[in-house]
């Protein structure tokens, strides 16, 4: 697919896009965090504006340079949050009265059970070691799925590292059936992939788990690509 991104063609379109990693608190001074720049999902919120949509980003700890751009567009209204329920309490209202949702952030898993008040200190036990009590949080992504609203189009993404047996596109397959997105992009992550860099590459499932496209290059590149398949998407859809 070509990328107009002069044609205007998401114009007046309604866009949440979430970005950047949680951190979940365990006491005052120190949290359970995850390695997303937030540089992926800035671009994908940066894509849409520069095409004409209107979008919420909402952001996860991502660095002030990297929200720079995105912080004077016109059509950007950025809203931090700081934790995976403050990240769905924002995506959930904004998501609302969007046309578009893409979760591009890396929502945390689990948060602690009981966030201690104050900082807590390796003589609280005579063992050596010390173990954390995790909780769930609820699956913001599978949320909007479940009360998606009529011509209303959902994108996750799924940061994968690779396994013996089980190749990264099996394993997005099987998160694309379960996760019911209009499209998924599985994204190779590892210690020294997909982190901080400029570029990226993709692989863009449908909801059938089908392949739909490939980009890589830069995350605008890659942002852009993603775009061009939501925009195919909704025209085949949504009429
Ligand atoms: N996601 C979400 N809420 C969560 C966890 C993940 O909305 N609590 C979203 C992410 O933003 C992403 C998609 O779900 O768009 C896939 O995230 P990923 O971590 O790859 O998948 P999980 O379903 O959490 O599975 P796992 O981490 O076990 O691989
Ligand atoms: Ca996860």
């Amino acid at each position: 697919a070509l990328s107009l991104a002069a044609a205007a063609d998401l114009d007046g379109c309604r866009v949440v896009v979430s970005a950047g990693g949680t951190r979940e608190p365990i006491d005052p001074v120190r949290y359970i965090g995850n390695r997303s720049s937030g540089r992926q999902g800035v671009a994908v919120a940066l894509a849409a504006a520069d095409r004409g949509a209107r979008v919420d980003l909402v952001a996860a700890h991502v660095d002030d340079g990297v929200l720079a751009a995105a912080s004077i567009h016109p059509r950007v209204t950025i809203t931090r949050v700081g934790t995976a329920k403050e990240l769905a309490d924002a995506v959930g209202s904004a998501a609302a009265e969007a046309d578009v949702v893409v979760m591009a952030a890396a929502v945390a898993d689990y948060r602690v059970a009981e966030v201690s008040p104050r900082k807590l200190t390796k003589d609280r036990s005579q063992t050596k070691g010390m173990t954390l009590d995790l909780v769930e949080n609820d699956d913001v992504l599978a949320g909007l799925v479940a009360a998606r609203r009529d011509g209303q189009t959902i994108v996750g993404f799924a940061a994968e590292t690779p396994a013996e047996g089980d190749t990264l596109l099996d394993r997005g397959r099987r998160k694309a059936a379960r996760k019911r997105a209009d499209l998924l992009a599985v994204n190779e992550v590892g210690w020294s992939v997909g982190f901080e860099s400029g570029d990226n590459a993709v692989t863009l499932l449908d909801a059938a788990g089908e392949v739909v496209a490939t980009p890589s290059g830069t995350k605008r590149a890659v942002a852009d690509a993603l775009w061009d398949e939501i925009r195919d998407l909704r025209e085949k859809t949504v009429t």
